[in-house]
């Protein structure tokens, strides 16, 4: 749309009215521009800088020659000026303002013409320094800043556009919200802040000592105390005008500093570790936000693509990151115990920051990950907090599948939600067997998340004979177990990972196994203790693989996680006829761990016995390159539960091994593979972390570059992913946008 403003006249010749006459006049060289100011001195200068072509000699003046007036005086002074603009009487007149404050503003307006008229929009720019003036006005004060337009009902639409097309030709960001909840949301993001800066200089500059207090007053004083040095009457005039969503605010802040104030005095070190590690989290947060990037990670919004060749051997000694499955463990258990819990290599991943997030959401206290340090002050089974949103899990099904069961039985009601592919995932798998234990849980359509959860549920324990070979419906039953009444038992149609069982009883609390069935009861209580998280065999497994099928290769892993329910991948790699030597066997905090050695072998393709799938089940995907790369044929099958992971496994990677030249046989359940030569081409990931790092192995043998499209999330599971395997002689590219 054009915009049909030839004219326009500034009223107020400020900071903010005259850089907006700046930016106009930069940006909309065509417009005849007008001002008007009170202070002849700030008028001249605006002409001198050229920010005007016109000096007004008064609001009347103006009013009667322009199509656009833009009123940038004090919110105090707004009902002067509004009178003398009626009293020219032309109500084709667009009229727009910059007020801070936008109920006062609507309150002069009708007080003036008896109501808001409807080409009057009043907008506010987020923008603006301690500075003011004509002086200190800037061309580029408005890029990329915000600029909130509160229009209400009766507001001309053609007129509400027209002031949207001009705030974004002068490089701002527009949004709508009514002026209520503007003058709100002012209130506490900046009005609040203000009001502290200013107080505090004045309490400390009115003290006897004040010139020694000023001399040393370094950063932390300069960096809260920046504002207190703006303009005092457009401050008195914002806290007279919006006083009630102030008093609100100020409230709420007295509250949390007396509060403060009390841990102070009694020495409540947990308390204060509890407000400044949620402080700090949130405020990280908002510089993401802030600089344009997603809430819960930076990774999620960007598209990465990796362009991996041809290389090798892979050689070296390396640890990979943490295990994921007991990383979110960690965090569940350390912060149900009663006590402090200290976790060592915990995985600094999405998915495990996703529950620890969801936590510190819940009023634990979380010290950390720092390098893969993590302290949990425990809240004890029943401390946990109602968060004060959703909690959001990003990719992460365990975190979801998990927290169901532990979140059925709270006294606070709790909604789970995920980014878009947990979105598909199924729920009802965990969902159905709570709900006969007496949980209210509400899944979305087709069973999958969003999961609603009312709490206030008394839960009755039950046996579950599990249909699928499923840990995560085995740890959420086991979970909510803890909560309920008498024995919670599940027995497993395969055995599928145990670290729930291995970890509940190392905060003490007595879990049975009798062959394929656990079982505890209820009303217990978990003990903190100390967690070393080894590596996880599923970050390994990229590595097993790369260096199994390049010649030359020869690669030590160490501190690898090997329970035995999960080293199916090793049992497989060693029937393809894999060279993998395990050494320095030991057992960290109740978990096998031990070091491994891997060297280039043929291999050659077998049957994988059924009995192996729950024990390999994230690792299929690399599987599948090793197949490809072996020797004849290799099958799998009474593997179903691939198409309902992060993707649909079996699909998706069959789907990219024929961009590479493989053609393979897709089974409902599995997939026959024939060995053959890997070309170059371009595979879609699926924003499935595992089929990315699946690929980047599968370019170590192909004949051309294989590019790998949406990897974001390889940060899920394997962060230093990239780094590690182009130290170890892969060579892959990182490529990303947006
Ligand atoms: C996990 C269990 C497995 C696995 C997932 C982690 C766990 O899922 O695929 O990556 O930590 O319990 P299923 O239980 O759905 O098989």
């Amino acid at each position: 749309m054009e915009l049909k403003v030839a004219r326009i006249g500034v009223v107020g010749l400020g900071l903010i009215g005259g850089s907006f006459a700046l930016a106009v006049r930069r940006y909309l060289p065509d417009v005849y521009i007008a001002g008007y100011d009170a202070r002849l001195s700030e008028m001249t200068l605006a002409k001198r800088l050229g920010a005007i072509d016109e000096l007004a000699p008064s609001v009347e003046w103006l009013a009667a020659q322009v199509d656009l007036l833009m009123l940038a005086v004090p919110v105090q002074a707004m009902r002067s000026v509004l009178a003398a603009i009626r009293s020219v009487n032309r109500p084709e007149v667009l009229i727009s303002d910059v007020g801070s404050v936008k109920g006062v503003v609507e309150e002069a307006f009708n007080s003036v013409f008896g109501e808001l008229p409807p080409r009057a929009v009043l907008g506010h720019p987020i923008a603006g320094s301690e500075k003011s003036g004509m002086a200190a006005a800037r061309v580029e004060l408005f890029q990329r800043h915000k600029v909130i337009l509160t229009p209400i009902e009766t507001t001309d639409l053609q007129a509400l556009a027209v002031m949207r097309q001009l705030w974004q030709t002068l490089g701002a960001e527009v949004l709508e919200m009514s002026p209520r909840h503007h003058d709100e949301v002012l209130a506490a993001t900046s009005h609040l802040p203000h009001l502290l800066a200013f107080s505090l200089v004045d309490t400390l500059a009115g003290k006897d000592d004040n010139k020694e207090i000023f001399r040393y007053a370094a950063g932390g004083f300069r960096d809260f105390t920046r504002i207190a040095a703006s303009d005092p009457i457009m401050w008195r005039d914002i806290f007279l005008s919006n006083r009630d969503a102030v008093l609100k605010a100020l409230d709420q802040y007295v509250d949390g500093l007396g509060h403060l104030r009390a841990a102070i005095a009694a020495g409540d070190a947990r308390f204060m570790m509890g407000v400044f590690s949620r402080a700090k989290v949130a405020r990280e947060h908002f510089s993401k936000m802030l600089e344009q990037k997603s809430y819960k990670s930076m990774n999620q919004e960007k598209r990465i693509t990796f362009v991996a060749q041809s290389k090798g051997p892979v050689c070296g000694d390396i640890r990979v990151p943490g295990d994921k499955s007991i990383s979110h463990r960690s965090i569940m258990l350390g912060s149900l115990a009663e006590g402090v819990t200290e976790v060592e290599g915990f995985l600094e991943g999405e998915d495990a920051l996703a529950t620890l997030q969801a936590f510190r959401d819940m009023g634990v206290v979380i010290e950390g990950p720092d390098r893969g340090k993590v302290t949990v002050y425990g809240v004890g089974l029943n401390g946990l907090k109602p968060p004060a949103g959703s909690l959001y899990l990003g990719n992460s099904g365990t975190s979801m599948r998990l927290l169901t069961g532990l979140l059925a039985a709270q006294a606070f009601d709790t909604e789970l939600t995920g980014d878009a592919s947990l979105s598909k995932r199924p729920m009802e798998r965990v969902a159905g067997p709570l709900r006969k234990m007496g949980a209210k849980i509400e899944t979305g359509e087709n069973g999958r998340p969003p999961v609603r959860i009312s709490g206030g549920q008394r839960l009755k324990g039950m046996h579950y004979d599990m249909p699928v070979a499923s840990a995560q419906v085995k740890s959420g039953i086991l979970l909510a177990g803890l909560y309920a009444e008498g024995e919670t038992s599940v027995s497993e149609p395969a055995p599928t990972r145990d670290h729930s069982e291995r970890m509940l009883r190392g905060f003490g609390y007595d879990v049975r196994v009798d062959g394929n069935r656990a079982s505890l009861t209820g009303g217990g209580c978990l003990k903190a203790t100390r967690i070393d998280v080894p590596s996880d065999i599923s970050s390994a497994a990229f590595f097993l693989v790369a260096a199994s099928i390049t010649p030359g290769s020869d690669l030590t892993l160490r501190h690898v996680g090997i329970n035995p329910t999960r080293t199916g991948v090793i049992d497989i790699l060693r029937m393809m006829g894999a060279n993998i030597e395990l050494s320095n066997l030991r057992e960290v905090g109740g978990e096998p761990v031990a070091d491994i050695r891997v060297r280039y072998a043929p291999l050659k393709g077998i049957q994988i016995p059924e009995a192996l799938v729950p024990l390999a089940i994230d690792e299929f995907p690399v599987l599948f390159i090793a197949a490809v790369c072996a020797a004849g044929e290799t099958v799998l099958t009474g593997a179903e539960e691939l198409r309902v992971k992060e993707s649909d496994r079996i699909q998706v990677m069959a789907d990219g091994l024929k961009q590479l030249g493989v053609e393979t046989d897709v089974l409902k359940d599995g997939i026959r593979i024939q060995g053959s030569d890997l070309q170059g081409g371009r595979v879609d990931s699926h924003g499935d972390h595992r089929i990315a790092m699946a690929f980047s192995v599968a370019a170590l043998r192909a004949k051309g570059d294989i590019t790998i499209l949406d990897c974001a999330n390889v940060a899920t599971s394997f962060p230093g992913f990239v780094e590690l395997a182009n130290e170890s002689g892969f060579s892959i590219e990182t490529l990303s946008e947006g």
